[in-house]
């Protein structure tokens, strides 16, 4: 039965465990409901795409079953594996009768033959280590299926998702084909560091979850409660939202606007000026690069009337953008999902430029304006990867490495 009569009553329910979504999104979680549809939720870091999943588990009463992707990942991590420690304990209790069954064969290949013939035993339901995907296929209740961060899966693992979730069956054969009675709701979020197969798009309800305007985002902040007074989160909203357009690395997002407002609660701040906001800044940035153009923009959040020279103001972080190839230029509004690691690249100020380092890895998102025509020009440090596609056989699963496993059993 469908849990839900109307997209009206999908908000209702969603706010009632806390989580404040628009119609837009309200009408994604109606059709996941009603077409049996996964729903693919794209968007910058911090918007509420994991917490989504959570709370369509929340309202339908349903488990949730998480699969948190990562690169290199594969199929055992996302399907089942065999449980090859069980097997092989079960193999030393049962050695004496192992033996028993080999002991008047006349020669190897004879006891070969015979240990074979009791494989059925070691590779039954017993001894198989299932894990999200083939957990929420078996499920005897429905469940909500959270595939978090699918971009960081290869492109491998993506086509095994996609085989998947067309049927909601697995095959396993050494014992047969597991089918869903009772197709999961399913959720895959991404952050876009790399483009998904346009076959995998097609198969989804298809949600871009930006930062929220200012009226919703003040709404969520109100509704975690965090002991700062209506006028002032309101006031905070508008700050977040400014330095959203400065182009920092890391752009503050809506947890990082719900921990501020913790913070300058716990401070007891009865008003917002930008003294507080800068003692306060690094609760929401997290660069120091960024820290210092935040302290340098916030006078001019705060009160628009104040001047600030041009060069804090994020032109030139753009100028450097584009020049250091990054490939995707951000506007307001839109996502940063940069992140600093071991090994990034330096600027002329000593800084590491973690999103070097990422973008050597990662394809460039497709949601600037430019992306298509741009691309090429964009990326001058590193020669553009060709094209990846995505064929068919790539998801059909190899069970080389059971059977193999199997063999030496
Ligand atoms: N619409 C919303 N209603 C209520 N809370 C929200 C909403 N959107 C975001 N949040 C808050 O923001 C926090 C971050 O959300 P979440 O972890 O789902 O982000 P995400 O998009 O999955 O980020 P990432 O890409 O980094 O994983 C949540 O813990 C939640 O408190
Ligand atoms: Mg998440």
């Amino acid at each position: 039965m469908a849990p839900f009569e109307s997209v009206p009553s999908v908000v209702d329910a969603l706010a009632e465990h806390g989580y404040i979504a628009d119609d837009r999104l309200a009408t994604t979680v109606f059709l996941v409901t009603r077409l049996d549809k996964p729903m693919l939720v794209e968007g910058p870091a911090g918007v509420g795409k994991t917490e989504l999943a959570k709370a369509l588990a929340a309202i339908t009463g349903r488990r949730l079953l998480r699969l948190q992707c990562y690169e290199g990942q594969d199929e055992t991590k996302a399907l089942y594996e065999w449980d090859y420690g069980k097997q092989l304990l079960y193999t030393q209790i049962l050695r004496e009768k192992i033996s028993q069954v080999v002991a008047d064969a006349p020669d190897l290949p004879t006891a070969v033959d015979r240990i074979g013939a009791q494989e059925s035993v070691f590779f039954s339901e017993r001894f198989l280590a299932q894990r999200p995907l083939l957990e929420a296929i078996r499920s005897p209740e429905p469940v909500v299926l959270l595939i978090d961060e699918v971009d960081r899966a290869d492109e491998a693992l993506e086509a095994v998702l996609l085989e998947t979730l067309a049927e909601y069956q697995v095959s396993v054969p050494e014992v047969g084909t597991f089918i869903a009675t009772q197709p999961p709701y399913v959720v895959l979020t991404s952050n876009n560091t790399r483009d998904l197969s346009a076959a995998l798009k097609r198969r989804c309800l298809h949600l871009f979850l930006d930062y929220p305007a200012a009226a919703r985002e003040l709404e969520i902040v109100r509704s975690k409660r965090t002991g700062l007074p209506d006028a002032l989160a309101a006031q905070l909203v508008d700050v977040v939202r400014g330095l959203r357009d400065l182009e920092l690395r890391k752009a503050p997002s809506i947890s990082e606007t719900i921990d501020w407002a913790r913070t300058l609660a716990v401070l007891g701040v009865t008003e917002l000026s930008a003294s507080v906001l800068s003692d306060t800044a690094s609760v929401v940035v997290k660069y120091d690069k960024d820290l210092r153009k935040t302290v340098a923009a916030l006078p001019r959040l705060v009160d628009p009337n104040v001047e600030v020279p041009e060069r804090f103001l994020g032109t030139e972080h753009s100028t450097q953008h584009a020049d250091r190839g990054h490939g995707h230029r951000h506007g307001p509004g839109e996502h940063s999902h940069d992140e600093s690691g071991p090994g990034g690249q330096r600027l002329e100020d000593g800084e590491v430029d973690g999103r070097l380092v990422r973008a050597g890895k990662d394809e460039p998102g497709r949601h600037s304006e430019d992306y298509y025509s741009a691309q090429e020009s964009a990326r001058p440090q590193a020669p553009p990867s060709p094209p990846r596609k995505v064929s068919s056989d790539r998801g059909s699963r190899s069970f080389n490495a059971n059977f193999g496993r199997r063999r030496a059993l």
